[in-house]
């Protein structure tokens, strides 16, 4: 037995002397350099360190144990492996060969492959850019194959349209394969990634997404089981932002996320995580997920994307008083009222009174990196206010001068103090107590790990309600 190790380095070799205007590692394992004429090249680090043959004689060693002791001892002799052999053969027999660097590096977002023709990536900061690597179409058979039977779907020509979440990554995999959908001509596979570690508030506020001031503001209104709707354009960073408002509520409530592909990440123990099934005979729809949902006695009910008629029952869940934090693809808080209140959704304008508080994305380009800022509206009996707004000039996201004191001034804050047992001024002094928290935290973190990698969500959400508890406040 000998593994073929060219098609596994084919694609991966070092470019040699070529000028790159970014240059990072991924996990240890990679290189990657990007080139003035935007190409992304991805390179082994362990073939530039120790050459084709060294690399080759380590996988044949470990290949001749395993022969000697048995197909069984694969995974145990892979487990004692180095890091770098041991990624190299997961990536061959349990991995998705050449793609799986583009899995492992979260600056790419999107992968784009069609047969024959180099991949083509979405970069975080780099925009679209080329590849060299280019999959002939029995590699992207055979890559297709791998990737759906590993989420359970069935894609042959008789059924060459699927979108399916692929377990490993939980990324969401599109894919229309060879047939005569095609004109036998190739097939294509979009790959919409998502990072590995989700984002926290606090890097939300480093890349001036949010003001400490507006996360402050965030954090009261969803401790408090105000809902909260997310509104902006596909891409714009709703679920990311919806994702890091949703780890600030009280770390043991009980939450229920309603998604179709599997993106938001909680760290309460008390989560229950559903995800809907296209299927002919057993479908599993948003909407029959938001009836059984209501009947849970949990504290939030997240509907990860509001499109149709199924925001009426969401619109329901709201009314009964669970918090909910939920986004909705329209340009602006305005749009996104209109839309639900009229055909085909049609909700009562009555059962959204207790939708307060809408965040809007502004997503912009800068050069080729892709910037957003997030404004909050407020929507107080009937009245769309705006809370914090964005000036492009001033590249600043400022409080509305003519609301002093948004506590006292917004009826819903009456509701949530009955609601919850406490005082217009006990909130006022914990919301001036949440603003100090933020901005001590942030300035905390940052100085330790200028990446904000740490905290990470679960850190960052204990950390946060450790110092409230301080204050003294619950
Ligand atoms: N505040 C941000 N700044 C920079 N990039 C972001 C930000 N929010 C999200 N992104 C990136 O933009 C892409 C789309 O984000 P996502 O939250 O899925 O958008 P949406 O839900 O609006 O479609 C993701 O790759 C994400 O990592
Ligand atoms: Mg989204």
């Amino acid at each position: 037995m000998s593994l073929e190790l060219k098609p596994i380095v084919r694609f991966l070799l070092l470019p040699g002397e070529v000028e790159c205007i970014d240059k990072y590692e991924v996990e240890g394992l990679y290189g990657v350099c990007i080139t003035p004429n935007r190409e992304y090249l991805i390179y082994d680090k362990i073939l530039a360190e120790r050459g084709l043959g060294e690399l080759e004689k380590s996988v044949q060693d470990l290949l001749r144990s395993v022969i000697t002791r048995g197909e069984r001892e694969l995974s145990r002799i892979i487990e004692r492996a180095d890091l770098t052999v041991k990624h190299i053969l997961e990536r061959q027999f349990f991995g998705y060969g050449v793609v799986e660097p583009f899995m492992l590096d979260d600056n790419v977002i999107d992968v784009h492959i069609l047969s024959n023709k180099p991949i083509r990536i979405t970069h975080r900061r780099h925009g679209e850019l080329d590849t060299r690597i280019i999959l002939s179409e029995e590699e992207l058979k055979e890559l297709v194959l791998r990737l759906s039977t590993l989420a359970g779907k069935v894609i042959s020509e008789a059924t060459p349209l699927a979108s399916f979440i692929e377990p490993r990554y939980e990324t969401r995999v599109s894919v229309v394969y060879y047939s005569d959908v095609t004109l036998r001509r190739g097939l294509t596979v979009d790959i919409r990634k998502q990072p590995k570690r989700p984002w926290s508030i606090l890097k939300l506020i480093d890349v001036k997404t949010l003001t400490p001031e507006e996360v402050a503001f965030l954090w009261l209104v969803v401790k408090y089981k105000i809902p909260v709707m997310i509104v902006g354009e596909m891409m714009s960073g709703k679920t990311t932002l919806a994702t890091a408002i949703l780890n600030l509520i009280p770390p043991k409530s009980k939450v229920i996320t309603i998604e179709d592909t599997p993106e938001i990440r909680l760290c309460t123990p008390y989560w229950t995580r559903t995800t809907t099934r296209e299927s002919l005979e057993n479908p599993v729809t948003v909407f029959s997920l938001l009836r059984v949902a209501v009947r849970l006695s949990v504290d939030y009910v997240v509907v990860g994307e509001v499109r149709g008629e199924e925001a009426r029952d969401w619109a329901q869940a709201i009314l009964l008083g669970h918090g909910a934090v939920t986004t909705f693809h329209a340009d602006s808080p305005q749009s996104a009222l209109l839309r639900l209140t009229t055909p085909p959704i049609s909700v009562n304008p009555q059962a959204l009174r207790m939708l307060n508080v809408f965040v809007k994305m502004i997503p912009f380009r800068r050069e080729v990196s892709l910037e957003r800022r997030a404004e909050i509206y407020v929507y107080d009996e009937e009245k769309l206010i705006p809370l914090y707004t964005y000036d492009p000039v001033k590249d600043m996201v400022i409080r509305n001068p003519s609301v002093e004191g948004p506590i006292r001034k917004f009826s819903f804050f009456k509701r949530a103090s009955l609601a919850h047992g406490i005082s217009i001024e006990d909130l006022e002094r914990e919301y001036e107590c949440m603003n100090k928290i933020i901005s001590e935290i942030y300035s905390e973190a940052k100085s330790r790990d200028p990446s904000l990698d740490k905290p990470d969500i679960c850190e960052l959400s204990d950390l946060l309600y450790r110092r409230l508890h301080e204050a003294g406040f619950y």
